[in-house]
Protein backbone atom coordinates (compact mmCIF):
# COMPACT_ATOMS: atom_id res chain seq x y z
CA UNK A 1 0.00 0.00 0.00
CA UNK A 2 2.58 2.51 1.07
CA UNK A 3 5.47 1.95 -1.33
CA UNK A 4 4.19 4.69 -3.45
CA UNK A 5 4.56 7.20 -0.83
CA UNK A 6 7.07 9.54 -1.37
CA UNK A 7 8.81 11.83 2.31
CA UNK A 8 7.25 15.19 1.96
CA UNK A 9 9.07 18.50 2.72
CA UNK A 10 8.53 19.90 6.64
CA UNK A 11 5.74 22.39 6.59
CA UNK A 12 7.65 25.98 5.99
CA UNK A 13 6.24 26.73 9.32
CA UNK A 14 6.19 24.01 11.56
CA UNK A 15 9.71 22.55 9.89
CA UNK A 16 11.36 25.80 10.99
CA UNK A 17 10.01 25.67 14.55
CA UNK A 18 11.05 22.04 14.77
CA UNK A 19 14.75 23.32 14.23
CA UNK A 20 14.39 26.35 16.11
CA UNK A 21 13.78 23.90 18.74
CA UNK A 22 16.64 21.94 18.29
CA UNK A 23 18.98 25.06 17.78
CA UNK A 24 21.02 25.05 20.91
CA UNK A 25 22.76 28.37 20.39
CA UNK A 26 22.03 30.40 23.37
CA UNK A 27 21.74 33.21 20.99
CA UNK A 28 18.88 31.80 19.15
CA UNK A 29 15.93 33.68 18.15
CA UNK A 30 12.85 32.14 17.10
CA UNK A 31 10.89 34.40 14.72
CA UNK A 32 9.30 31.57 12.94
CA UNK A 33 5.71 30.87 14.19
CA UNK A 34 2.69 32.83 14.87
CA UNK A 35 2.98 32.32 18.93
CA UNK A 36 2.71 35.23 20.90
CA UNK A 37 6.11 35.50 23.00
CA UNK A 38 6.21 37.30 26.03
CA UNK A 39 9.32 39.97 27.15
CA UNK A 40 11.30 36.40 28.26
CA UNK A 41 10.67 34.65 25.12
CA UNK A 42 7.96 32.55 26.61
CA UNK A 43 4.32 31.71 25.24
CA UNK A 44 2.39 32.12 28.43
CA UNK A 45 -0.52 30.90 29.94
CA UNK A 46 -2.82 33.73 30.11
CA UNK A 47 -4.06 34.32 33.95
CA UNK A 48 -7.51 34.22 33.05
CA UNK A 49 -7.05 30.89 31.89
CA UNK A 50 -5.28 29.63 34.87
CA UNK A 51 -8.18 30.40 36.72
CA UNK A 52 -10.75 29.05 34.39
CA UNK A 53 -8.94 25.93 34.38
CA UNK A 54 -8.72 25.19 38.34
CA UNK A 55 -12.30 25.97 38.21
CA UNK A 56 -12.85 23.66 34.86
CA UNK A 57 -10.92 20.96 37.18
CA UNK A 58 -13.11 21.14 40.59
CA UNK A 59 -16.30 21.59 38.60
CA UNK A 60 -15.95 19.09 36.06
CA UNK A 61 -17.93 15.82 36.81
CA UNK A 62 -17.71 14.20 33.52
CA UNK A 63 -15.62 13.74 29.83
CA UNK A 64 -18.78 12.90 28.32
CA UNK A 65 -18.88 13.66 24.18
CA UNK A 66 -19.15 17.16 23.44
CA UNK A 67 -22.44 18.02 21.62
CA UNK A 68 -20.99 18.38 17.49
CA UNK A 69 -21.84 22.04 17.37
CA UNK A 70 -20.03 22.44 21.04
CA UNK A 71 -19.84 23.50 24.30
CA UNK A 72 -22.55 26.34 24.22
CA UNK A 73 -21.76 28.74 26.21
CA UNK A 74 -18.49 29.29 23.92
CA UNK A 75 -21.25 29.42 21.07
CA UNK A 76 -23.57 31.79 22.72
CA UNK A 77 -20.69 34.96 23.37
CA UNK A 78 -18.27 34.12 20.83
CA UNK A 79 -20.28 36.05 18.58
CA UNK A 80 -20.86 38.63 20.34
CA UNK A 81 -16.98 38.72 20.56
CA UNK A 82 -16.58 38.84 16.68
CA UNK A 83 -19.53 41.05 15.58
CA UNK A 84 -19.95 43.31 18.83
CA UNK A 85 -23.21 43.48 20.97
CA UNK A 86 -25.01 46.05 19.12
CA UNK A 87 -24.55 43.46 15.54
CA UNK A 88 -27.90 43.59 14.15
CA UNK A 89 -26.92 40.10 12.55
CA UNK A 90 -27.22 39.13 16.12
CA UNK A 91 -29.88 40.36 17.68
CA UNK A 92 -31.85 39.18 14.49
CA UNK A 93 -30.64 35.84 15.28
CA UNK A 94 -28.87 35.44 11.83
CA UNK A 95 -25.58 34.29 13.04
CA UNK A 96 -24.88 30.23 13.16
CA UNK A 97 -21.77 29.54 15.97
CA UNK A 98 -20.10 26.26 15.54
CA UNK A 99 -17.04 25.25 18.30
CA UNK A 100 -14.44 24.05 16.12
CA UNK A 101 -10.96 22.55 16.19
CA UNK A 102 -9.07 25.49 16.37
CA UNK A 103 -8.87 28.49 14.18
CA UNK A 104 -7.74 25.67 11.03
CA UNK A 105 -11.13 23.65 11.96
CA UNK A 106 -13.22 27.02 11.72
CA UNK A 107 -12.01 27.39 8.21
CA UNK A 108 -11.85 23.72 6.79
CA UNK A 109 -15.57 23.39 8.13
CA UNK A 110 -16.53 26.93 6.89
CA UNK A 111 -14.97 25.43 3.61
CA UNK A 112 -17.16 22.29 3.90
CA UNK A 113 -20.11 24.32 4.38
CA UNK A 114 -19.34 26.48 1.39
CA UNK A 115 -19.24 23.19 -0.81
CA UNK A 116 -21.90 21.74 0.21
CA UNK A 117 -24.00 24.22 -0.67
CA UNK A 118 -21.98 25.59 -3.95
CA UNK A 119 -19.50 22.43 -5.13
CA UNK A 120 -16.15 23.85 -6.50
CA UNK A 121 -16.61 27.45 -5.79
CA UNK A 122 -14.29 29.61 -6.14
CA UNK A 123 -12.56 31.17 -3.58
CA UNK A 124 -10.51 34.75 -3.93
CA UNK A 125 -7.20 34.42 -1.71
CA UNK A 126 -4.86 37.76 -1.06
CA UNK A 127 -1.44 37.21 -2.12
CA UNK A 128 0.30 36.17 -0.03
CA UNK A 129 -1.97 34.65 2.46
CA UNK A 130 -1.64 32.36 4.97
CA UNK A 131 0.02 29.28 2.82
CA UNK A 132 -2.36 26.88 4.70
CA UNK A 133 -5.50 28.82 3.42
CA UNK A 134 -4.59 26.92 0.12
CA UNK A 135 -5.02 23.22 1.39
CA UNK A 136 -8.09 23.87 3.76
CA UNK A 137 -9.80 25.72 1.00
CA UNK A 138 -8.90 22.77 -1.50
CA UNK A 139 -9.60 20.03 0.87
CA UNK A 140 -13.10 20.54 0.78
CA UNK A 141 -12.82 20.72 -2.80
CA UNK A 142 -12.97 24.59 -3.08
CA UNK A 143 -11.17 26.13 -6.08
CA UNK A 144 -8.62 28.92 -5.54
CA UNK A 145 -8.02 32.11 -7.48
CA UNK A 146 -5.68 34.89 -6.07
CA UNK A 147 -5.99 38.48 -5.93
CA UNK A 148 -3.14 41.25 -5.81
CA UNK A 149 -2.49 41.98 -1.82
CA UNK A 150 0.98 43.67 -0.95
CA UNK A 151 3.03 45.61 -2.80
CA UNK A 152 6.48 44.63 -1.30
CA UNK A 153 8.69 48.18 -2.30
CA UNK A 154 5.71 50.45 -0.35
CA UNK A 155 5.59 47.82 1.86
CA UNK A 156 1.94 48.65 1.76
CA UNK A 157 -1.56 47.08 0.92
CA UNK A 158 -1.93 47.52 -2.97
CA UNK A 159 -5.74 48.72 -2.91
CA UNK A 160 -5.72 49.68 -6.72
CA UNK A 161 -4.95 46.01 -7.85
CA UNK A 162 -6.93 44.05 -4.92
CA UNK A 163 -10.30 46.07 -6.47
CA UNK A 164 -9.15 45.77 -9.49
CA UNK A 165 -9.14 41.61 -8.84
CA UNK A 166 -11.75 41.34 -7.01
CA UNK A 167 -14.11 42.95 -9.18
CA UNK A 168 -14.63 39.78 -11.36
CA UNK A 169 -15.54 38.11 -8.58
CA UNK A 170 -19.69 37.39 -8.86
CA UNK A 171 -22.63 35.79 -6.77
CA UNK A 172 -21.22 32.07 -6.16
CA UNK A 173 -17.46 33.39 -5.66
CA UNK A 174 -16.04 33.50 -2.24
CA UNK A 175 -13.74 36.17 -1.22
CA UNK A 176 -11.30 35.43 1.88
CA UNK A 177 -10.10 38.77 3.74
CA UNK A 178 -8.05 38.46 6.27
CA UNK A 179 -10.02 40.63 9.82
CA UNK A 180 -7.22 42.08 10.97
CA UNK A 181 -3.73 41.67 11.66
CA UNK A 182 -2.92 40.07 8.02
CA UNK A 183 -0.98 37.07 8.34
CA UNK A 184 2.07 36.96 6.63
CA UNK A 185 2.57 40.92 5.89
CA UNK A 186 1.01 42.96 8.89
CA UNK A 187 -0.27 45.39 6.17
CA UNK A 188 -3.95 45.58 6.94
CA UNK A 189 -7.10 47.87 5.50
CA UNK A 190 -8.45 51.03 6.45
CA UNK A 191 -11.83 51.46 6.84
CA UNK A 192 -12.23 53.51 4.06
CA UNK A 193 -10.53 50.39 2.21
CA UNK A 194 -13.25 48.01 4.49
CA UNK A 195 -16.47 50.18 3.18
CA UNK A 196 -15.19 49.88 -0.67
CA UNK A 197 -14.68 45.97 -0.47
CA UNK A 198 -18.77 45.94 1.42
CA UNK A 199 -19.91 48.06 -1.55
CA UNK A 200 -18.36 45.67 -4.45
CA UNK A 201 -19.40 42.69 -1.93
CA UNK A 202 -23.21 44.43 -1.51
CA UNK A 203 -22.68 45.07 -5.69
CA UNK A 204 -21.46 41.67 -7.04
CA UNK A 205 -22.84 39.34 -4.53
CA UNK A 206 -19.64 37.77 -3.95
CA UNK A 207 -19.77 35.48 -0.43
CA UNK A 208 -16.48 37.50 2.29
CA UNK A 209 -14.69 34.98 4.22
CA UNK A 210 -13.13 36.36 7.06
CA UNK A 211 -10.59 34.81 8.49
CA UNK A 212 -9.73 36.50 12.03
CA UNK A 213 -7.50 34.57 14.25
CA UNK A 214 -5.54 37.78 15.10
CA UNK A 215 -8.41 39.60 17.09
CA UNK A 216 -7.50 41.80 20.01
CA UNK A 217 -3.35 41.38 18.60
CA UNK A 218 -3.54 44.54 16.30
CA UNK A 219 -5.38 47.53 17.75
CA UNK A 220 -7.63 45.51 20.51
CA UNK A 221 -10.56 43.38 20.44
CA UNK A 222 -13.22 46.21 19.08
CA UNK A 223 -11.05 47.85 16.63
CA UNK A 224 -9.32 44.75 15.31
CA UNK A 225 -13.08 43.17 14.40
CA UNK A 226 -14.35 46.65 12.98
CA UNK A 227 -13.59 45.76 9.32
CA UNK A 228 -15.45 42.53 9.51
CA UNK A 229 -18.47 44.48 11.48
CA UNK A 230 -19.01 46.93 8.09
CA UNK A 231 -19.42 44.39 6.26
CA UNK A 232 -21.48 42.36 8.31
CA UNK A 233 -24.02 45.30 8.34
CA UNK A 234 -23.82 45.80 4.75
CA UNK A 235 -23.93 42.13 2.97
CA UNK A 236 -26.76 39.75 3.73
CA UNK A 237 -24.42 36.51 3.93
CA UNK A 238 -20.90 35.65 5.20
CA UNK A 239 -18.83 33.76 6.96
CA UNK A 240 -16.33 34.12 9.31
CA UNK A 241 -13.51 31.67 11.13
CA UNK A 242 -12.49 33.00 14.65
CA UNK A 243 -9.68 31.38 16.60
CA UNK A 244 -9.19 31.73 20.38
CA UNK A 245 -5.09 30.37 19.77
CA UNK A 246 -3.69 34.05 19.79
CA UNK A 247 -6.03 36.07 21.76
CA UNK A 248 -6.75 33.67 24.59
CA UNK A 249 -2.95 31.81 24.19
CA UNK A 250 -5.32 28.24 24.05
CA UNK A 251 -3.41 27.24 20.81
CA UNK A 252 -2.92 23.64 21.82
CA UNK A 253 -6.03 23.15 23.03
CA UNK A 254 -7.78 24.01 19.54
CA UNK A 255 -10.54 26.35 20.05
CA UNK A 256 -11.73 28.33 17.66
CA UNK A 257 -15.72 28.86 15.79
CA UNK A 258 -17.22 28.65 12.87
CA UNK A 259 -19.58 31.95 12.06
CA UNK A 260 -22.03 32.10 9.43
CA UNK A 261 -24.11 35.48 8.39
CA UNK A 262 -27.63 33.82 6.99
CA UNK A 263 -29.89 35.95 5.28
CA UNK A 264 -32.44 35.58 7.75
CA UNK A 265 -33.17 33.62 11.24
CA UNK A 266 -34.54 30.35 9.07
CA UNK A 267 -31.57 29.42 7.15
CA UNK A 268 -29.23 29.11 10.97
CA UNK A 269 -30.97 25.79 11.45
CA UNK A 270 -30.07 23.93 8.01
CA UNK A 271 -26.24 25.78 7.84
CA UNK A 272 -26.12 24.48 11.42
CA UNK A 273 -27.51 20.72 10.39
CA UNK A 274 -25.30 20.83 7.56
CA UNK A 275 -22.27 22.02 9.53
CA UNK A 276 -22.88 19.12 12.04
CA UNK A 277 -23.10 16.80 9.51
CA UNK A 278 -19.80 17.96 7.79
CA UNK A 279 -17.87 17.95 11.27
CA UNK A 280 -19.57 13.59 11.75
CA UNK A 281 -17.53 12.92 8.96
CA UNK A 282 -14.33 14.68 9.35
CA UNK A 283 -13.75 15.01 13.32
CA UNK A 284 -17.67 14.41 14.91
CA UNK A 285 -17.13 17.19 17.62
CA UNK A 286 -14.41 19.33 18.69
CA UNK A 287 -12.84 18.96 21.67
CA UNK A 288 -14.34 20.26 25.16
CA UNK A 289 -11.58 21.97 27.39
CA UNK A 290 -10.52 25.10 25.36
CA UNK A 291 -13.79 25.40 24.39
CA UNK A 292 -15.34 25.52 28.08
CA UNK A 293 -12.44 27.99 29.20
CA UNK A 294 -13.03 30.27 26.34
CA UNK A 295 -16.75 29.90 27.48
CA UNK A 296 -16.12 31.03 30.79
CA UNK A 297 -13.90 33.58 30.14
CA UNK A 298 -16.35 35.31 27.38
CA UNK A 299 -19.19 35.14 29.83
CA UNK A 300 -17.87 35.14 33.38
CA UNK A 301 -17.83 39.06 34.24
CA UNK A 302 -14.64 39.03 36.53
CA UNK A 303 -12.65 36.67 34.01
CA UNK A 304 -13.37 38.72 31.56
CA UNK A 305 -12.76 41.90 32.82
CA UNK A 306 -8.55 39.83 33.72
CA UNK A 307 -8.66 38.60 30.25
CA UNK A 308 -9.46 42.02 28.75
CA UNK A 309 -6.48 43.44 30.49
CA UNK A 310 -4.05 40.81 29.77
CA UNK A 311 -5.18 40.92 26.12
CA UNK A 312 -4.36 44.70 26.04
CA UNK A 313 -1.33 44.61 27.57
CA UNK A 314 -0.01 41.71 25.16
CA UNK A 315 -1.37 44.20 22.27
CA UNK A 316 0.47 47.46 23.64
CA UNK A 317 3.94 45.08 24.17
CA UNK A 318 3.72 44.14 20.42
CA UNK A 319 2.78 47.70 19.28
CA UNK A 320 5.64 49.13 21.55
CA UNK A 321 8.71 46.01 20.05
CA UNK A 322 7.21 47.08 16.56
CA UNK A 323 8.84 51.11 17.39
CA UNK A 324 11.86 49.95 19.31
CA UNK A 325 12.57 47.47 16.59
CA UNK A 326 11.96 50.61 14.00
CA UNK A 327 14.40 52.73 16.10
CA UNK A 328 17.41 49.41 16.63
CA UNK A 329 17.62 48.95 12.56
CA UNK A 330 17.32 52.76 12.11
CA UNK A 331 20.68 52.63 14.11
CA UNK A 332 22.57 49.24 12.79
CA UNK A 333 21.42 49.76 8.88
CA UNK A 334 21.31 52.71 6.27
CA UNK A 335 17.60 51.03 5.14
CA UNK A 336 14.01 52.31 6.46
CA UNK A 337 12.07 50.15 8.17
CA UNK A 338 9.46 52.62 9.32
CA UNK A 339 7.00 50.32 7.78
CA UNK A 340 6.96 47.87 10.65
CA UNK A 341 5.80 50.41 13.21
CA UNK A 342 2.57 51.03 10.60
CA UNK A 343 1.55 46.98 10.85
CA UNK A 344 -0.51 45.77 12.48
CA UNK A 345 -0.16 42.55 14.92
CA UNK A 346 2.49 39.74 15.20
CA UNK A 347 3.95 40.10 11.52
CA UNK A 348 5.55 41.58 9.14
CA UNK A 349 7.77 41.32 6.20
CA UNK A 350 11.16 42.48 6.98
CA UNK A 351 11.69 42.91 3.09
CA UNK A 352 14.90 40.52 2.79
CA UNK A 353 15.99 37.95 0.05
CA UNK A 354 15.40 34.44 0.82
CA UNK A 355 19.55 33.72 0.59
CA UNK A 356 19.71 36.63 3.89
CA UNK A 357 16.81 34.55 5.67
CA UNK A 358 18.42 31.89 4.92
CA UNK A 359 21.88 33.50 6.50
CA UNK A 360 20.33 34.52 9.38
CA UNK A 361 19.34 31.25 10.13
CA UNK A 362 22.86 29.41 9.26
CA UNK A 363 25.11 32.07 10.66
CA UNK A 364 23.01 33.11 13.46
CA UNK A 365 20.77 31.22 14.80
CA UNK A 366 17.32 33.96 13.82
CA UNK A 367 14.56 31.84 12.05
CA UNK A 368 12.43 33.24 9.94
CA UNK A 369 10.70 32.10 6.80
CA UNK A 370 12.21 32.69 3.76
CA UNK A 371 9.93 35.62 2.53
CA UNK A 372 11.60 37.05 5.44
CA UNK A 373 8.22 37.25 7.70
CA UNK A 374 9.12 37.84 11.04
CA UNK A 375 6.77 37.47 14.78
CA UNK A 376 7.66 40.74 15.78
CA UNK A 377 6.81 39.23 19.64
CA UNK A 378 9.60 37.08 19.74
CA UNK A 379 11.91 40.72 19.73
CA UNK A 380 12.70 41.40 23.12
CA UNK A 381 15.15 44.01 24.90
CA UNK A 382 17.36 41.13 25.26
CA UNK A 383 17.84 39.80 21.65
CA UNK A 384 16.90 43.03 19.90
CA UNK A 385 20.84 44.55 19.36
CA UNK A 386 21.63 41.24 18.13
CA UNK A 387 18.98 40.78 15.47
CA UNK A 388 19.16 44.52 14.17
CA UNK A 389 23.03 43.67 14.39
CA UNK A 390 23.20 40.32 12.10
CA UNK A 391 20.10 41.78 9.86
CA UNK A 392 22.83 44.83 8.51
CA UNK A 393 25.28 41.78 8.41
CA UNK A 394 23.79 40.03 5.92
CA UNK A 395 22.16 42.82 4.30
CA UNK A 396 25.11 45.01 4.08
C1 LIG B 1 1.55 31.00 11.72
O1 LIG B 1 1.18 31.52 10.67
O2 LIG B 1 2.74 30.92 12.05
C2 LIG B 1 0.52 30.46 12.69
O3 LIG B 1 -0.74 30.69 12.23
C3 LIG B 1 0.78 29.05 13.06
C4 LIG B 1 0.53 28.10 11.94
O4 LIG B 1 -0.16 27.10 12.19
O5 LIG B 1 1.01 28.29 10.82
Amino acid sequence: MFESLEKLPDDPILGLAAAARQDINPKKIDMSMGVYLNEHGLCPVFEAVNHAQRLLVEQETSKVYMQATGDENFTTHIPKLVFGDSSSALNDGRIASIQTPGGCGALRLGAEIINIARSGSRVFLSDPSWPVHIPLMRSAGLNLVSYRYYQPGSHSVNFEAMVEDVSVAKAGDVVLLHGCCHNPCGADLSEEQWNVIADMADRQGFLPYIDIAYQGMGDGLEQDASGLRILAERVPEMIVASSCSKNMGLYRERTGATLVLCANRERVEAVISQAKTAARGIYSMPPAHGGILAGMLLSDNHLNRIWREELQSVCERINQVRTRLVNALATATDRDFGFIAREKGMFSFLGLEPEHAVRLRDEFSIYMTESSRINVAAVNDTNLDYLAESIAKVIC
